[in-house]
């Protein structure tokens, strides 16, 4: 799973686990009693997502969704559609968006903008690493794994044109790997 072009270890299994169960215990603290959907933003999310809800003690429901974004290149480019919606009501239920990392911002920026359309009780997002020096638009999420700076990284999920998404932790990849 691991070639030539991957550089480092930038986050380990042991404190990707770590950080993982300590954002579960908060939702978990936060949401009983409430109705949860979690909602998986494929592809990228896929594994984190995986491991938080096993770690969160509530009864939950899960749906996914698909964004892609429009243009080539690494980076998304500014517009950004939903190709495939999840199947659930959202309406009146508290919902968790679960994201791999936010980049720029554009993606969760329209998928929270379309999902706050349709009624639902309450509107978070949780996704494992942040690049904040990124930024393009003005968004934030609430349940962070951890801030890292802007270096490619692929693994736990991300890839590289579809690769690494199985190594169990976030890594660099080598700029002449890209
Ligand atoms: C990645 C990631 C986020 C988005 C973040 O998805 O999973 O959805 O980019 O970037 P942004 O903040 O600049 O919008 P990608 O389009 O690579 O798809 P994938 O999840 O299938 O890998």
């Amino acid at each position: 799973m691991y070639d030539e072009n991957v550089e480092r270890v930038l986050i380990s299994k042991e404190s990707i686990e770590k950080r993982t169960a300590e954002l579960a215990a908060r939702i978990t603290e936060e949401y009983r009693g409430k109705r949860l959907i979690m909602i998986c933003v494929l592809t990228g999310a896929m594994v984190f997502f995986a491991d938080l809800i096993r770690k969160i003690d509530l009864p939950i429901e899960v749906d996914t969704i698909v964004a892609s974004s429009y243009g080539a290149g690494m980076t998304t480019s500014g517009s950004v559609r939903i190709s495939k919606d999840i199947k659930y009501d959202i309406s009146g239920k508290s919902v968790i968006l679960v994201e791999d990392i936010i980049d720029t911002g554009v993606t969760l920026k329209t998928l929270t903008k379309m999902l706050a359309t349709r009624a639902p009780e309450s509107l978070k997002v949780c996704s494992l690493l942040d690049k904040p020096s990124r930024r393009k638009v003005d968004f934030e999420g609430d349940y962070v794994g951890f801030k890292i700076p802007d270096e490619f990284v692929v693994g736990y999920g991300l890839d590289y044109a579809e690769k690494y998404r199985n190594l169990p932790e976030v890594c660099t990849l080598k700029p002449q790997g890209k």
